[in-house]
């Protein structure tokens, strides 16, 4: 689906918070995009955009009355806030300022906008708008990261020049139609997984492992979990019964999801191997492949023997007992591939080598931001071919990933 599908949104109720920021009058364009494309778009206002665009033209726009005070009476009488939250296909923050990220992050619930926002259990989009140095302060960034890992997606912001004279640098809200587009791959994603693996069991790993060298030091890598985190949120959203076995990662478990941490690559075969049966597995972990085959009982020491020799011993490959495994193999076992170079040659060779259905390869080289960073460009290399997707938000790739999975358990029970 994309922009040149005029109706594309036909039948979709968005729901679009404004923000208080000079990029509100970019979010009356926005309304009407959105609206061309057969969305119905309701309209919620925070008090600080009102000074910005009024509630009369956005709902001249909307065509509808526009929500801006959580306890008036006629609002309460009409839909009622959580009603608000609860009719809608997706929820669009545009512009979400600092604040706004802020109060969410946090869970705030003192105006109709954060009440709203925290009554949602659809997809959110943010589209952030501020000054550079507000985007880069420590405390958006923080809230940032901790929305991302809350499942919630962002488009923009964008470089340029900002409103105040002789401002420039990241901060310029996402245009209406780069808007437009990501709520429509969005919406894509989830309507196709909606329900689709209810009644199925999906075991996903995630995050690196850490592989100790003494008790304070260890081995790792630079996984995020991000990535796997979002295919079990994804997963659950679906209505699978999800399990995601985990590597130490500093985030927060995904709601209807038993999450099992562990540290060490053998522990996390151990659990893995505890959580099969299941219909599909997913292996997103970048398990260290080698461990120090003797870690130091007591922290080693600097001193007259010289540098310490480490002797590595190779890890058990999670991925290949599973799929080679002869009892307990899933109907679907997925790996993912992270290459510096040749990334689909590679993940060809990866997935006989392993033994698995098919490989998400991605290219994880440093300037492509991807280990760690929100985003991910994926090829999905399956026994028939090649697919790349577009660079796209984590979660998005994940929903994508479970829409593909959903179809293909459909096609194999009939
Ligand atoms: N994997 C695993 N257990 C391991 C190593 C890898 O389960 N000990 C899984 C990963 O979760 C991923 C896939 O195998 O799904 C490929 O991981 P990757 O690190 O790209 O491949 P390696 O097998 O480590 O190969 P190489 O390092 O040579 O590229």
């Amino acid at each position: 689906m994309n922009t040149n599908d005029r109706r594309s949104l036909q039948g979709k109720r968005i729901l679009l918070i404004i923000g208080g920021g000079i990029a509100a009058y970019k979010s009356l364009d926005l309304i009407r995009r959105l609206r061309e494309r057969g969305a119905e778009v309701r309209v919620v206002m925070t008090q600080a955009a009102q000074e910005f665009v009024t509630p009369l033209s956005a709902g001249a726009i909307a065509g509808g009355h526009v929500y801006v005070d959580l306890f008036d009476w006629r609002t309460e009488f009409d839909i009622g806030h959580i009603r608000l939250a609860r009719d809608t296909n997706l929820v669009v923050v545009a512009p979400a300022t600092a604040d706004l990220m802020a109060k969410i992050a946090g869970g705030h619930a003192d105006d109709i906008a954060s009440t709203v926002l925290l009554a949602i259990d659809k997809p959110v989009l943010l589209a952030p708008a501020m000054n550079p140095h507000m985007w880069s302060n420590a405390a958006t960034r923080r809230n940032l990261a901790q929305l991302v890992a809350d499942g919630v997606t962002v488009v923009g912001p964008n470089a340029g020049e900002m409103a105040e004279q002789g401002e420039a640098g990241i901060g310029r809200m996402a245009e209406p139609l780069e808007i437009v587009a990501a709520v429509e791959s969005r919406l894509a994603a989830r309507h196709e997984t909606a329900g689709s693996l209810s009644g199925r069991r999906v075991l996903v790993t995630a995050g690196p492992t850490h592989e100790a060298i003494d008790p304070v030091r260890y081995i790792a890598n630079r996984s995020s979990g991000k990535q796997g985190f979002a295919i079990a949120r994804a997963a659950a959203a679906a209505g699978a019964d999800v399990t995601l076995v985990t590597g130490p990662v500093p985030l927060a478990d995904p709601p209807a999801v038993t999450v099992i941490r562990v540290e060490s690559a053998r522990e996390m075969l151990a659990e893995v191997d505890r959580a099969l049966p299941a219909d599909v597995a997913v292996f997103a972990a970048a398990v260290a492949d080698w461990r120090v085959a003797e870690p130091g009982a007591q922290k080693l020491k600097k001193g007259a023997g010289g540098t310490p020799k480490l002797d590595l011993v190779e890890n058990p490959d999670i991925l290949a007992t599973v799929a080679h495994g002869k009892s307990k193999r899933p109907l679907l076992v997925i790996g993912f591939a992270a290459e510096t170079e040749h990334v689909i040659n590679n993940a060809r060779a990866k997935l006989d080598r392993k033994g698995c259905d098919w490989i998400v390869a991605n290219d994880v080289s440093p300037a492509t931001g991807i280990m760690g960073g929100d985003r991910n460009s994926v090829h999905l290399v399956t026994r028939d071919g090649v697919e790349s997707w577009p660079n796209e938000d984590k979660q998005t790739v994940a929903d994508k990933l479970i829409a593909r999975i959903a179809v293909t358990l459909a096609a194999a029970a009939k």
